[in-house]
């Protein structure tokens, strides 16, 4: 496995590696969310090519850009391990050398809306970043997992917007074999965080079942679960139904769309998002 800090040597290097060339974008602190990732991006042949670059720009001042886990070593021996052709991992001044001046805007309508709202500007750091990952990389894959689902679909929308000749693949979320969806954020959990953790998914899979018992009172819904959320302790952004392609809510009657239940909320110092898709079949 090669591993590069810098752009014109990852060039090379991949000129001479097979197609399909497919990217797997991370922030690092791999765990098995990610590997089912670079798993996925195996099974297409051709190269892999992991990223590994915690971005400034998707991060609020008060967020955690500072602490979030750097473990540059541990994560290349997991991605060895499971067969990676390539590892991009650029310092700040390679990535963003002028500062990045220029930014991408993603449509208001899919990116000020949920994770957007509670962390403004965040999809413009991930929308920028990406774009750039993919201008360097020029994969003709690229894959992403669906425990972000937003940022899955604003980064589709994008591709198609631009015209980018790349083509997107959605991971589905790895859990825990309690329910709780692996992210690098759980290290942030105490030991009854952890425990208690597995109630927004636990919300998620509620909320799906009373809709599909017959419930259509969107935002008595998201009211209601919001509330058993608070009462347990969690300080809960939103949980909410929406529909799977646009994220705008549902209509409340008539036949449904597929949609997907997305919750996000604070317990302790840990703020965990979740989702879960569903339909009527
Ligand atoms: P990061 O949080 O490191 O996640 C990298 C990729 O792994 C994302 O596509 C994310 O959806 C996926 N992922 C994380 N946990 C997962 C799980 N439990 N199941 C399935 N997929 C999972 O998302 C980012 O980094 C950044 O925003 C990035 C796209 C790299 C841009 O900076």
């Amino acid at each position: 496995m090669q591993i590069h800090h810098t752009i014109a040597p990852l060039r090379a290097t991949l000129a001479a590696r097979a197609q399909p060339r497919v990217l797997v974008p991370t922030m690092g602190n791999l765990h098995e969310g990610h590997l089912a990732l670079i798993r996925q991006a195996k099974a297409l042949g051709g190269t892999t090519v992991a990223s590994i670059f915690v971005n400034r720009l998707q991060f609020l001042p008060h967020e955690d850009f500072a602490t979030y886990p750097r473990t540059l070593q541990e994560d290349c021996a997991k991605l060895q391990a499971e067969g990676c052709d390539i590892v991009f991992a650029p310092d700040e001044q390679t990535l963003y050398p002028d500062p990045q001046t220029f930014r991408i805007q993603p449509d208001p309508a899919l990116a000020d809306i949920l994770e957007g709202h509670f962390r403004p500007g965040f999809f413009t750091g991930v929308c920028t970043v990406v774009m750039k990952l993919l201008q360097i990389v020029q994969p003709s894959h690229a894959v992403f997992g669906q425990k972000d689902y937003q940022q899955l679909e604003i980064i589709r929308r994008m591709v198609q917007q631009f015209a980018m000749p790349v083509q997107i693949i959605a991971t589905p979320i790895q859990r825990a074999s309690d329910g709780l969806a692996l992210s690098s954020r759980n290290q942030y959990l105490d030991a009854s965080a952890r425990q208690q953790a597995t109630q927004l998914h636990a919300e998620l899979v509620r909320t799906a079942q009373l809709v599909q018992q017959g419930r259509r009172d969107w935002s008595a819904l998201q009211t209601e679960a919001m509330q058993r959320l608070t009462i347990q302790g969690w300080q809960p952004d939103y949980l909410t139904v929406r529909e799977q392609r646009s994220l705008q809510e549902p209509p409340a009657d008539g036949a449904l769309p597929p949609l997907v239940v997305l919750g996000a909320a604070r317990i302790g110092t840990a703020r965990l998002i979740d989702n879960l898709e569903f339909d009527f079949g």
